[in-house]
């Protein structure tokens, strides 16, 4: 299959995303399992039944022997290219990310996967000593439960602002349900990974003050959040990521 380079939405090493009329396709190499690629669809195909705005599925397919599939194809600009394009309204752009993830975790999605067996899972693949995994665990078991629908990767990237001006949130791959706090973690750390402290404590302040959330409950999923992304093992994120992690041991 060809793919026209002006058909390219987002290019990255392992993914291609392209347009295709109507429709968007996001191609996965080799590196991705089936059941990787049959867990993003399933999870996003559970979340339209919750009625939130996300591009529906239309199939899943394979091209040239890798996996694939195709969704609604959303006309407008990513909440990243609105805040690089119009800097002098990024209060007006985080208020309704803010809005946005506040809605997403009100609603609820029975069949997902559970974030608290999801992270069990992470901290025994982090590689970390015994005993600080089970601090982690111990941490993990104390948290609340909750239920709300989780993204697991809830970044301005995600989210596309239609030509009508209706917010849509892409990028199923990493939802689960749990703790709503956890997800607020998980967008913070991903504000200072990208050297964007600056904006992640103001997203953090934001959130907790629209929802009466107490910043030391976002906190106590810190450790846990950076232990999960610190499978990844980029040498970049290494230091920030073991300091993160490491706030059990002074406990
Ligand atoms: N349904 C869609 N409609 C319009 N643009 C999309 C759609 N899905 C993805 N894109 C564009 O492609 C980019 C990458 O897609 P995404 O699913 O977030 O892939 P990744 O997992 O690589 O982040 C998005 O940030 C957006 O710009
Ligand atoms: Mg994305």
């Amino acid at each position: 299959m060809i793919i026209n380079k002006d058909q390219v939405l987002a290019e990255r090493p392992t993914k291609t995303i392209f347009r295709d009329g109507t429709t968007v396709v996001k191609l996965f190499d080799k590196s991705f399992s089936k059941a990787n690629v049959l867990n993003e669809t399933l999870n996003q195909a559970r979340v339209e039944e919750t009625g939130l705005n996300i591009p529906k599925i239309l199939e899943v397919m394979t091209i040239d022997g890798c996996w694939a599939f195709r969704a609604e194809y959303i006309p407008g600009k990513t909440l990243q290219q609105l805040m690089e394009e119009n800097p002098e309204k990024i209060d007006e752009y985080f208020d309704l990310f803010v809005d946005l993830q506040i809605e997403m975790h009100s609603c609820t999605c029975p069949n997902l996967n559970k974030l608290r067996d999801k992270m069990h899972g992470k901290v025994e693949q982090t590689g970390l000593d015994a005993t600080t995994r089970y601090e982690l665990h111990t941490r993990l078991d104390s948290l609340p439960k909750r239920t709300s629908v989780l993204h697991g990767d809830f970044d301005p990237s995600n989210v596309i602002i239609s030509d009508e001006g209706k917010p849509y949130i892409l990028d199923w791959s990493h939802a689960v349900q749990g703790d709503p706090a956890a997800d607020v973690a998980r967008t913070y750390l991903m504000f200072w990974l990208a050297k964007r402290e600056d904006l992640g404590e103001k997203y953090l302040k934001l959130y907790c003050k629209k929802t009466d959330t107490a910043m030391q409950h976002v906190q106590k999923w810190m450790p846990i959040i950076a232990a999960s992304q610190s499978i990844k093992r980029k040498d970049e994120e290494k230091e920030l990521l073991h300091s993160w992690i490491n706030v059990v041991e002074y406990e």
